[in-house]
């Protein structure tokens, strides 16, 4: 039985794009990508509106020079004049008043509105579970660093957290959920995108070389995440039961899996006209480690380290512990947590880091 994966949510207030540089360097290098993908989809000749979405946005912050790209390319070098309307979409319990802020020019973040004319920004509470457009009203889709989560875990992983550290049947589960997802993202998307519509993603993924976030060199980083919540239960912070609760909703593709549904031209996705046009890996090196190589301060790399990680994976640490406990103590347990990272990160600096592995590729809708 799968359950909800409600539990799922990135730190509020603009701290998720305060802390996650990294992220951002994923989506600037997306821009070319996502710029011949406009070239080959868009009908700036028309009078209606172009429709872009951004989907597991969160606050916004990390896609902003992307979409003031795009949009300085429409208007600079396609002469588009045009409205251009750009949907933000994430869950129901993303930090939506962030994302307005952000977006509209009330923080710190310099938003691409103050530019342009004729932009419009508007926000879905929509799942890439379920529709988040009107059929065939998208001419461009982005995600970015999101469609890992999946609708929820099929099992609780025994002994890990994560689906890098499953094996036997519960692998197989994760496997066979992350198929289904994959799947009915790639479905939505075929509705609603406009016949010759293009979808941009960077998705995390594990490589040819078998490396994923946080599993590049040095310590990995699920095996510590691991590590200290099991040496919470032999401490008795927590129980067996939340040891055991606590598996994260994710599946890291590979791109033979990204690909497998475009391979069959029976497949549901092949016959709603769906077609892979490319596809690359590529690793964004942690930040916070690279900068460490030149400050050398431990404690300055830990302290800039650990809350990135916390930025994503808070709020399902929480979710695993029980509602018999106070609030105050399960936000001791979690303090602790982190800390107990951060004190592991400086003491072994050079053995931490956080490399982003993803998979870029562009899928298109044929024209009809
Ligand atoms: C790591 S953040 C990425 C944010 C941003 N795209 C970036 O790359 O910096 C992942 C986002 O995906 C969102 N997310 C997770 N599951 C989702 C779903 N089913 N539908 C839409 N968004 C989802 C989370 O709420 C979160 O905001």
């Amino acid at each position: 039985m799968t359950e909800q994966a409600d539990n799922v949510t990135m730190s509020g207030g603009g701290l998720y794009s305060l802390a996650t540089i990294g992220a951002k360097h994923v989506i600037d290098n997306t821009l070319p990508r996502v710029l011949s993908a406009l070239d080959n989809c868009t009908q700036t000749g028309s009078a209606s509106a172009l429709t872009f979405s951004d989907m597991g946005c969160a606050d916004g912050g990390t896609s902003l020079d992307l979409w003031r790209g795009v949009i300085e390319h429409l208007r600079n070098k396609k002469s588009y004049a045009g409205d251009i309307q750009i949907v933000y979409a994430d869950q129901p319990n993303n930090d939506f008043s962030a994302l307005a802020k952000i977006t509209h020019g009330l923080t710190q973040f310099k938003t691409y509105l103050d530019e342009f004319d004729r932009v419009y920004i508007l926000q879905s509470g929509a799942s890439f579970y379920i529709p988040v457009l009107p059929a065939c009203t998208l001419d461009l889709g982005f995600s970015a660093t999101a469609m890992h989560w999946l609708r929820g875990k099929p099992v609780d992983i025994t002994g890990h957290v994560h689906m890098v550290g499953a094996t036997g049947d519960e692998q197989q589960a994760f496997e066979k959920q992350a198929r289904r997802d994959w799947t009915e993202i790639l479905l939505h998307r075929a509705r609603e995108l406009k016949p010759g519509g293009q979808l941009v993603l960077a998705n995390f993924c594990r490589d040819d070389e078998g490396r994923y976030l946080g599993g590049t060199t040095g310590v990995n980083m699920f095996d510590t995440f691991n590590d200290i919540w099991q040496h919470f239960v032999d401490d008795k912070v927590i129980t067996e039961k939340e040891y055991q609760s606590m598996t994260l909703p994710q599946y890291y593709n590979t791109v033979e899996e990204f690909c497998a549904p475009f391979q069959d031209a029976n497949s549901a996705v092949s016959k709603a006209g769906l077609q892979m046009e490319s596809i690359e890996t590529a690793v964004v090196a942690c930040p916070f480690a690279e900068d460490f190589k030149t400050h050398k301060d431990a404690k300055q790399f830990a302290e800039k380290y650990v809350p990135t990680i916390r930025s994503w994976n808070e709020s399902t640490w929480f979710a695993a512990l029980s509602t018999k406990r106070s609030l105050a103590e399960r936000r001791d347990i979690i303090e602790n947590y982190y800390e107990t990272y951060q004190s592991r990160v400086e003491a072994q600096p050079t053995e931490h880091r956080m490399d982003y592995v993803h998979a870029y590729m562009t899928i298109s809708r044929r024209a009809e």
